[in-house]
C-alpha cells in the first residue's frame, strides 16, 4: 500500500471519507484514525497495528455536540469533567449508544471519548465531519509514537496517510476515566493527574485497587510500550552496570551510558520517554535504565509506562 505523507488536513480528511486510515498528531501521542461509521475502516485499524480485537478504541471528536451521537445517560459528574477538561488529555468512558459499532468498543456496552487539544488535530477532525476512532499509531506492543517519523517507522506501507505535525507536547497518552458507575474510576493514569481530577470530583480513585479494573480496562491486560532493549528501573546512576546502555532520568549524567537523556522536570521526562526508547532501539542499545520518580502528579503515569515496558 502507498502511504502519503502530508501537511494538508483536507487531503488527510479525504482519505477518512474514503474509509482509509490516517495517522494524525495530537497533544498526547499520534493517533491512527478511521471513520467511526465505517466497519470496514474500523477493521483496518486492527490489521494495520496487529491489535487484539478485544481492546476497544477511543473516539476523537471535534465539538461537544458529537458526544450525544456516541453516548447516552451521561452522569452529572461526567458532564463536570467535560466542562473542565474538554478539549484536553482526558478520555471518558461513557454508556455507548447501540447504533455505534461494537468493533469500536470491542463488545463492551461503553465508549471512550476524547477531544484533543491540538490545532492540527482539531482542524483535521472538523474537516472529517464524523467522529474518528483512533488508537495510538504504533504497532501493537511498541512505544506510542510522539513524532510523525515514529509513525512512519512502524506503519509505512500499512496505512494510506500520515498527517504531519510536530513532536507531541505531552508525550504520554490521555488519562482514561470510567464514568459509568456512581463514582469515577481512573482506568489508565495519564497526562491529566488525579489531583487535577479530584478538584472537580473529589470521590475519584484509581481502579487498579479494585477487582473490576481488568474487566473494565482491556488495554491494561497487554504488554505495552516496549522497545527492543531491556528496560531496567533504577534509583540512581550507581545502579547502571552496562556500557552499551541508555539512561533516562531527572539527574546525574552517566560516564558510561552511550545514550542519555537528563530531564529538567517530570514534564520533560514524560515528553521524552517514548522518543528516547525509539532512539535507543535505532542505536542498537541493549539495556535502557530508567530512573524511578516519585509516584505523584505526572510521576504516576511515567512510572506506569516504565513499569509496563519493563514487564516481559
Ligand atoms: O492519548 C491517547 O489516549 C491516544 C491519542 C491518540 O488519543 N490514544 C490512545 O489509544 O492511547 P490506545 O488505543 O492506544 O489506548 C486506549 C486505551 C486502552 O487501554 C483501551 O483499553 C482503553 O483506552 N479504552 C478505550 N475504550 C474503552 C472502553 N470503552 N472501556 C474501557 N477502556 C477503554
Ligand atoms: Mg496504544
Amino acid at each position: 500500500m502507498e502511504t502519503i505523507i502530508t501537511q494538508s488536513t483536507r487531503t488527510a480528511a479525504q482519505y477518512i471519507q474514503q474509509n482509509e486510515l490516517v495517522a494524525f498528531p495530537t497533544e498526547t501521542v499520534y493517533g491512527l484514525g478511521a471513520n467511526i461509521f465505517s466497519e470496514s475502516a474500523l477493521k483496518k485499524i486492527f490489521i494495520a497495528k496487529g491489535r487484539p480485537s478485544d481492546n476497544p478504541l477511543i473516539v476523537h471528536i471535534a465539538d461537544l455536540q458529537q458526544i450525544e451521537l456516541l453516548a447516552h445517560n451521561i452522569s452529572e459528574y461526567a458532564r463536570a469533567f467535560i466542562a473542565a477538561f474538554f478539549p484536553g488529555a482526558l478520555t471518558l468512558v461513557l454508556p455507548k449508544r447501540k447504533n455505534i459499532s461494537s468493533i469500536v468498543s470491542a463488545g463492551l456496552p461503553t465508549i471512550g471519548i476524547r477531544m484533543p487539544h491540538h490545532p492540527i488535530a482539531e482542524k483535521f477532525l472538523h474537516e472529517c465531519g464524523v467522529p474518528i476512532a483512533a488508537p495510538s499509531a504504533n504497532l501493537s506492543g511498541k512505544p506510542s509514537p510522539t513524532t510523525w517519523q515514529a509513525v512512519q517507522y512502524d506503519l509505512f506501507g500499512r496505512i494510506s496517510c500520515i498527517l504531519k505535525g510536530k513532536q507531541s507536547r505531552v508525550g504520554l497518552e490521555s488519562t482514561v476515566v470510567d464514568c459509568t458507575e456512581t463514582t469515577p474510576l481512573i482506568l489508565r493514569a495519564g497526562a491529566i493527574t488525579i489531583d487535577e481530577l479530584r478538584k472537580i470530583v473529589p470521590s475519584i480513585h484509581f481502579a487498579s485497587k479494585h477487582a473490576k479494573a481488568n474487566l473494565k480496562s482491556p488495554g491494561t491486560r497487554y504488554r505495552h510500550y516496549s522497545p527492543r532493549a531491556t528496560i531496567v528501573i533504577v534509583d540512581s546512576l550507581l545502579d547502571v552496570k552496562k556500557e552499551n546502555a541508555g539512561y533516562i532520568g531527572l539527574k546525574e549524567k552517566s560516564k558510561t551510558a552511550a545514550m542519555q537523556k537528563i530531564c529538567g522536570s517530570i514534564e520533560e521526562y514524560a515528553h521524552s520517554l517514548f522518543a528516547f526508547f525509539r532512539a535507543c532501539d535505532q542505536e542498537g542499545v541493549s539495556t535502557i535504565y530508567c530512573q524511578r520518580v516519585d509516584e505523584r502528579g505526572l510521576g504516576i503515569a511515567v512510572m506506569d509506562r516504565i513499569t509496563r515496558a519493563a514487564t516481559k
